[in-house]
């Protein structure tokens, strides 16, 4: 059995984590930099790796204090070596390749995206190959079929923004502040989602991909209409968001052969409306529904330390010539 220390830090959170191939969690620290951050309303990549880089080696401290262990005890170090802000990228990928060189144990050099396709396995040990994954996070809105670790079929993908940003700018334009998801979600909570006609760009086109662009467009110009109230603007984005997602989704699980289970992952994964329209769509096709708790959805160590963990155990580890990648498509 393998423990793996698993180091994130492409976007705004800086994460250390300990995990073994049983799938035992031994210790996952966290931290945010919302509060950096929340002046700017946005992740500012230059304030992010500064911060990544003072927070790194006290988390990486913490985990092994949580977990009880030293350097000793880890069998391989895996870190994201992107996609993501490069400088965030470059402090964790270097932090671990230090690690590695120091303790003399294999470097695992992790796609972020592969962190979240597999994450869901951390948690659920009869999720096996191949399953229907809907990735959504801030930078990110992908159907994949994952055939197997490092072995990706892309069904579909955003044309314009993903769908976390699009989330995101609509908090932005209704002054619902930083982060953004998690504060549509809530001020939707209290919304009507039929009180303001928005698009759904995309519904019932004959291709597989996704498009919010044009949403969050009409979303500002609802909000400069002054006709609506807040909490109607963000209930009637989150459904048109689900209508989308559901209308996409549906066009290619249409197309390809059958599949055991759809399981959801990435930030936008939180989102409860979206996780409720998921588990009623896989009911419907007979398909089980996976979704990682709330933690793991978010960006975290773990999952880069599971996805450290599967690749180990496929005999995939990486030179400490491994040059940090901010775009890397799975
Ligand atoms: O996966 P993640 O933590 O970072 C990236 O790799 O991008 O995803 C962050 C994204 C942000 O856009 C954030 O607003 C969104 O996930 N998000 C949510 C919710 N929680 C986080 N979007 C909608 N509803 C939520 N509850
Ligand atoms: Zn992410």
């Amino acid at each position: 059995m393998a423990i793996i220390l698993g180091l994130e830090s492409s976007c705004d959170e800086t994460a250390a984590a300990i995990v073994r191939s049983d799938r035992t969690i031994l210790a996952h620290a966290l931290a945010g930099q919302e509060d950096h951050h929340r002046a700017f309303g946005g992740v500012v990549p230059e304030i992010a790796a500064r911060a990544h880089a003072e927070l790194m080696t006290p988390l990486v401290e913490a985990a092994l204090d949580e977990a009880g262990m030293t350097l000793d005890d880890i069998d391989a170090i895996a870190a994201t070596a992107g996609p993501g802000l490069i400088g965030g990228v470059m402090v964790g990928l270097v932090t671990a390749k230090a690690l590695a060189m120091a303790t003399d144990k294999p470097l695992i050099a992790v796609n972020h995206l592969e962190g979240h396709a597999l994450s869901p396995r951390l948690v659920d040990a009869d999720l096996s190959f191949p399953y229907l994954l809907l990735l959504v996070s801030g930078g990110h809105c992908q159907l994949l079929r994952v055939n197997g670790v490092g072995e990706y079929d892309r069904l579909a993908t955003t044309i314009d923004d993903a769908v976390g940003e699009a989330f995101d700018k609509t908090a932005k334009i209704l002054g619902l502040g930083f982060p953004g998801g998690p504060a549509v979600e809530r001020a939707a909570a209290n919304g009507n989602a039929s009180a303001v006609p928005l698009p759904r760009p995309l519904k019932g086109a004959d291709e597989p991909h996704f498009s919010f662009a044009g949403l969050k467009s009409a979303v500002l110009r609802a909000h400069e209409s002054g006709q609506y109230r807040v909490e109607d603007i963000a209930a009637s984005f989150q459904q048109a968001v689900v209508d989308c997602l559901l209308d996409r989704l549906s066009y290619s699980v249409d197309r390809i052969e059958p599949l055991s289970a759809l399981v959801v992952a990435g930030g936008v994964a939180a989102n409860g409306a979206i996780r409720t329209m998921l588990a009623d769509f896989a009911d419907e096709r007979g398909m089980r529904f996976v979704a990682p708790p709330l933690w793991l959805c978010t960006d975290n160590g773990a999952m880069i330390a599971w996805a450290g963990a599967e690749r180990l155990a496929a005999g995939m580890t990486d030179g400490l010539d491994f040059v940090a990648r901010p775009r890397w498509p799975l």
